[in-house]
């Protein structure tokens, strides 16, 4: 049952309740658990990262993060390779599999989708993203939602909106233009609200256009309840509260995790006062009381999880996911019966996820060498294996290549497993290279070279450059595969099942080449999305720009041709939708699938289109020789730009063409068709056909996007970093206090990712999360004084003691 259909009990739940109790509610009572009302019995519910499998332990309750050490569950493979799978019921089953983990740890809502689009390929977070384009990743999400709550469990879909970054993403003002927020940034939440309901949604901790998301009239308000019908609980992101009053008159209903019932008496001295309306307050504890309703019902007897199935689904999850990249002379599939070198440490220590809030303590884990090995044994085949690299840094090691190469040479083929470090992207910071180490580039060309059969299969989470790409024989891209990566890795490779992914992101040739990076993380307090709607393969397909790997591109072991495609239109003025079919023949040797992608193309728009933007896909399975029908239905959004002036979404009545295509650049056909709909449309000129990629303040003014200046990080504030304050005497003790605290909750993290993320966290963290932290031992008029102190205001801060 959904939250919402506990709305009576909730609100004569609330009825018997005193205003604090209520004002309790809007808070958590630990990092994850919700507050129980003791004297009506009313028990708390838990929530728990994360999306691609839980991160749930005991020890949460004692207050520490527990990176490391969480309840072994289920690493299902990350959003990124989830999404090369392009397959929404495949989702929906990995989903419903979290679901009943969440079941038997006894979680309630599973902290999850994230849909961030992927304006950078540098965002640190990217892996636990699904695209750069919001119809897939609004699909995917809508399949991970249903997927979990059928189930009886919530899931938070996150972070709302247009966090595209990690750094200084507490404090980044992002601003952008609403066509650009309507078109790409916010599609993805409105796919999956409108059509799958989650049980909540987490807002983002940057501030947007100048507001912060919790605190978002028009986010919150206007657009995710009234226009999208948004029926579930707004939740914080954790530690996100800026202002909690004014979260609350937004319809910022939970604010987690805990903050010592600091921000609790806050609301409920308002409400005392006046100032606050009682009836806002009953009806943010309304929704918190149906969730926790919604929760306790979904709980059901512990059961055992069958953690054998579930790494045989998380293995065919990734041998969906993988794509391959590169087969030249069809050196894939090797035989088993081959003398592989296999190279790369990651054969023995895979990385299989990303690092943060995400990361799961894997119930099991298999490395792929293991595999590998056993793959060939019955086969009269031999595996020899050299490492290559070392696996948490990939130093330069000259003696690791010149192992690996003598062995090489000697090979059938060469199988290197390459990619980035644990240490190279995670949470909390953005990469600032699309690299990899030039240890592992280095140790690809130099075994290429001495042996042409070389393949690398890829273990990343977001794009890299590949300039030994010309001189190896094949490339496997399988991002991070989870836990089950390992045996993915080895069906693939010996051809027991057949490469079907495809690309949800554009690998550019090189970092200039993306748009985004003419402001991404350059400021640490301002963020200006200039590029607009040139994001990701809409740039690139736009203005014919070359690429690394398109968009939708993978390739297969098997060939699949195109027939004849079909329009049918029942109402040409779009009342319904219309209907594009194209049948599929797979003319190969073997079983594969193919990802059929279908692109919008307005022509003689009266505003800027991108070139093609993808509406709808189909995956279709065949057997070789088989032929099956790849069919989908566009109705009149899928035809439609946000017109920002009349703020609606507008069809012209042009000339549009529907291409069909095996991936954002491979045309397979092109079915012209003119809607009958709205009279023509004279643009302001603004985003207008002849708009440049980046827009300049002016530009974006005259589409209603006022670019304000970064605010100055002096006087310090409540919203002061501790980067910003570090160098003061008292911002140095802070600091380093601060420090402390954050090695206990990070506690058991020898790890240096966690290391690094948790300095990193630290470095971005504002003054006002202190709060938050110190679980309200930090009050009100010690941090005002802090803060006079810091600002040399002396006579200030003696006075704030009295
Ligand atoms: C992350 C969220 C996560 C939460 C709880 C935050 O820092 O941004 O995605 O769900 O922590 O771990």
């Amino acid at each position: 049952m959904h939250p919402k259909d506990f709305r009576e009990q909730a609100l004569n739940f609330v009825a018997q309740l005193g205003l604090e109790e209520k004002t309790s509610l809007l808070s958590g009572s630990s990092f994850w658990d919700l507050q129980p009302i003791v004297r009506l019995d009313f028990p708390a519910i838990t929530v728990s990262d994360g999306p691609h499998g839980l991160r749930t332990q005991d020890a949460f309750r004692a207050g520490h993060l527990g990176l490391t050490d969480s309840a072994p569950a289920t690493c299902f493979p990350t959003a990124v390779t989830l999404a090369s799978s392009w397959d929404e019921a495949l989702v929906r089953e990995v989903a419903e599999a979290i679901g009943h983990e969440a079941q038997t740890l006894g979680v309630s809502v599973v902290l999850g989708p994230g849909v961030n689009i992927k304006r950078s390929p540098l965002c640190g977070r990217n892996f636990e993203y699904f695209s750069e384009d919001p119809f897939l990743s609004g699909r995917m999400a809508a399949g991970f939602i249903q997927g979990v709550q059928s189930k009886g469990i919530g899931t938070s879909i996150k972070h709302f909106a247009a966090n595209n970054q990690e750094g200084n993403r507490m404090v980044i003002d992002t601003q952008v233009d609403e066509r650009t927020l309507r078109e790409i940034y916010l599609p993805a939440f409105e796919i999956a609200v409108r059509e799958s309901q989650p049980w909540t949604v987490m807002h983002a901790y940057n501030r947007l256009n100048g507001v912060y998301c919790g605190e978002n009239d028009w986010l919150l308000g206007q657009v995710l309840r009234d226009e999208w019908g948004f029926e579930g609980l707004v939740v914080s992101d954790w530690g996100a509260t800026n202002d909690r009053v004014a979260g609350v008159r937004s319809g910022m209903d939970l604010e987690m995790p805990a903050s010592g019932g600091l921000n609790d008496t806050k609301v409920a001295h308002e409400v005392v006062e006046g100032s606050l309306d009682e009836a806002l307050v009953d009806r943010l504890a309304g929704r918190v009381v149906e969730l926790m309703l919604a929760g306790q019902a979904g709980r059901v007897e512990p059961q055992e999880t069958d953690f054998d199935a579930h790494q045989a689904l998380a293995e065919r999850a990734a041998v969906q996911g993988a794509v391959l990249l590169k087969n030249q002379d069809q050196i894939l599939p090797l035989k088993p019966s081959m003398k592989v070198v296999v190279v790369g440490a990651f054969a023995e220590k895979p990385r299989f996820q990303g690092a943060g809030s995400s990361q799961v303590n894997a119930a099991q884990l298999e490395a792929p060498l293991d595999r590998l090995r056993a793959a060939v044994k019955a086969q009269g085949g031999e595996v020899v294996y050299l490492p290559g690299y070392d696996v948490e840094f990939a130093r330069h090691d000259p003696a690791l290549i010149a192992d690996a190469v003598e062995a090489a040479k000697s090979a059938d083929a060469v199988l290197v497993l390459a990619g980035l470090p644990l240490l190279f992207e995670s949470e909390g910071f953005d990469r600032s290279t699309l690299d990899i180490p030039s240890q592992i580039n280095a140790l690809i060309s130099a075994v290429a070279a001495v042996n042409p059969r070389t393949v690398v299969a890829l273990s990343n989470g977001s794009p890299v450059l590949m300039p030994w790409l010309g001189e190896v024989a094949g490339v496997l891209e399988l991002y991070l595969a989870g836990q089950a990566g390992a045996g993915a890795l080895a069906r693939l490779v010996f051809g027991e099942d057949c490469p079907s992914g495809k690309l949800a992101e554009t690998f550019p040739l090189a970092l200039e080449d993306v748009p985004a990076q003419a402001d991404f993380a350059d400021h640490p307090r301002r963020v200006v999305y200039r590029e607009g709607l040139n994001v990701g393969y809409r740039y690139f397909t736009t203005y014919k720009k070359p690429v690394l790997f398109p968009f939708g591109f993978g390739l297969s072991y098997t060939k699949f041709s195109y027939g004849k495609a079909q329009l049918d239109v029942a109402r040409d003025d779009l009342s319904e939708p219309v209907r594009v079919t194209v049948a599929v023949t797979n003319t190969g040797d073997v079983r594969g699938a193919e990802i059929v992608q279908f692109y919008v193309r307005q022509k003689g728009a009266s505003v800027f289109r991108p070139d093609r933007e993808l509406k709808g896909f189909a995956k279709l399975c065949l057997d070789p020789g088989e032929t099956g029908d790849a069919s989908i239905s566009l109705d009149r959004r899928a035809f439609a730009f946000w017109d920002d002036e009349a703020k609606r979404w507008r069809v012209e009545p042009t000339d549009f063409e529907i291409i069909v295509g095996a991936s954002s650049e491979e045309i397979r056909a092109v079915l012209p068709f003119r809607p009958a709909v709205d009279a023509s449309y004279n643009s302001r000129g603004a985003f207008g056909i002849d708009t440049p990629v980046i827009l300049s303040d002016e530009q974006l003014c005259a589409l209603g996007l006022r670019v304000t200046a970064p605010e100055d990080s002096r006087p310090f504030s409540r919203n002061s970093t501790m980067a910003e304050i570090r160098g003061h005497w008292l911002g140095r003790r802070i600091y380093a206090k601060t420090e402390k605290q954050m090695r206990a909750m990070f506690s058991g993290a020898t790890d240096p990712v966690v290391e690094k993320m948790g300095q990193e966290f630290l470095k971005g963290l504002p003054l006002r999360a202190l709060q938050t932290l110190s679980s309200g031992a930090l009050t009100e008029k010690r941090l005002d004084m802090i803060i006079a102190l810091l600002n040399g205001h002396w006579i200030t801060a003696l006075r704030s003691l009295f």
